[in-house]
């Protein structure tokens, strides 16, 4: 019988569940003392009056960019309780417009942001304003890519600059997208860039070491062996180095092995939560994406499931898409949600970005096939993708 009782007295295999989100940030960072020291040297003419560079931080998901600025950001406002600095964390795909991004910014300064809308001339001012009384802000920016008008707040953050005597502001922009630099206007590029810094995956020796760590904090004592631990470790850099994975992983085994009332945490837990965790994320993934790139996704994946109407007949693997029939098939999506189609130009950016997500890959078709075309397809096996989409995008027609 379901009691609270019995719930409660039940043994729990964590000691601390919060040491195995994702959010938490360990007090040390195995593998990445020097990044600590080198963003925390370019961020530290700040607390001497100074303007620091700007700095561009980059590396796949999981390489420990955002714990690590988070680490720094921590030290940094206490070193600077008495100064005139500040530090704002900003991540770029919340707050993804220069509006909502200055916006989130000034509101530490202006409580009554909270409430009503003001421009972003009001916004702009107040900023030069504050750092002409000297203060040295330096702005975070996670997630950059995530960024809509990027180019304009580059801007807007370099002109402000110009305008601030006495104070300044500068930027660390953090981005999982490696290519993301080629994207950009070359003077946003330039500004943003003055200096860079690469975080490389883990290897499966490295994240060991992690899983240790927050292991040893977040179960009982003896509960994850290191074979466990091994195993998530191996898995995961075959996969990606991406610790955030790791992470998930091992705790997604731990629920399991506590469900079945289990006190240790093994290989087997392990082979299970793998499958579970990788349906999690590409739920997590597919429901954050812009309904635009999801009816893109729905498109291509529901030509998959029927098979292309062309490909074959061209000698191609009938999983492989040609990019035009993607596009009348979006199209027709769009009608159906009554939605506005976007030109091709968009669809390509949205094909772009799915591929980056790792949820297709293109490829071009080469000559001679229908001129030259892009042939599409999906990352993934498509139903399961089919019946996520279909959630988030039909259920409130249905
Ligand atoms: N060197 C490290 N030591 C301990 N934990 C780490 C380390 N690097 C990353 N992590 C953990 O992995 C997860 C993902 O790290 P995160 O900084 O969010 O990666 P990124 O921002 O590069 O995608 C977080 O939970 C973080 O605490
Ligand atoms: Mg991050």
């Amino acid at each position: 019988m379901a009691s609270f009782d019995r719930i409660l007295s039940q043994k729990s295999i964590f000691r601390n569940l919060s040491v195995l989100s994702p959010h938490y940030v360990p007090k040390e960072l195995p593998f990445r003392e020097q990044h600590i020291e080198e963003i925390m040297t370019v961020v530290s003419p700040a607390l001497k009056g100074q303007k620091p560079r700007n700095l561009f931080m980059y590396g796949k998901t999981g390489t420990g960019k955002t714990c690590c600025m988070k680490r720094v950001m921590e030290d940094f406002l206490e070193a600077g309780r008495e100064k005139k600095t500040s530090m704002h964390y900003v991540n770029c795909r919340i707050y993804n417009s220069r509006y909502r991004i200055m916006q989130k910014i000034m509101k530490n300064y202006v409580p009554e942001l909270e409430k009503s809308g003001f421009g972003l001339p009001f916004l702009y001012e107040k900023l030069v304003e504050i750092c002409s009384g000297g203060e040295q802000m330096v702005v975070i920016l996670d997630e950059i890519d995530m960024t809509k008008d990027l180019d304009e707040l580059v801007y807007t953050l370099t002109r402000a600059n110009d305008e601030i005597n006495g104070g300044g502001v500068s930027m660390v922009g953090i981005s999982n997208k490696l290519s993301f630099k080629d994207s950009l206007d070359p003077r946003s590029k330039s500004s943003l860039y003055e200096t860079e810094m690469i975080f490389q995956p883990y290897t499966a020796e490295q994240l060991q070491r992690i899983l240790e760590q927050r292991a040893e904090k977040g179960f009982e004592k003896e509960v994850v062996n290191s074979s466990a631990i091994n195993l998530t470790a191996a898995i995961t850099s075959q996969e990606s180095g991406d610790a955030r994975y790791a992470l998930k992983l091992l705790n997604k085994a731990g629920e399991i092995a506590q469900q079945n009332g289990k006190n240790k945490v093994t290989d087997e837990d392990v082979e299970t939560a793998r499958k579970k965790v990788e349906v999690d994320l590409t739920i997590e993934t597919v429901n954050t994406l812009p309904e635009m790139h999801q009816i893109v996704l729905y498109a291509i994946c529901d030509l998959s499931v029927s098979g292309s109407r062309y490909a074959r007949l061209q000698g191609f693997e009938n999983s492989m898409l040609f990019s035009g029939e993607v596009y009348e098939e979006y199209e027709k999506i769009c009608k159906n949600l009554r939605k506005r189609p976007r030109s091709s130009r968009w669809y390509k950016e949205y094909l772009n970005d799915l591929e980056v997500l790792g949820l297709i890959t293109t490829t071009p078709s080469g000559k001679g096939v229908r001129g030259q075309t892009t042939l599409v397809r999906m990352g993934q096996e498509p139903r399961c993708m089919l019946d996520i989409l279909k959630k988030s995008l039909f259920s409130e027609y249905s």
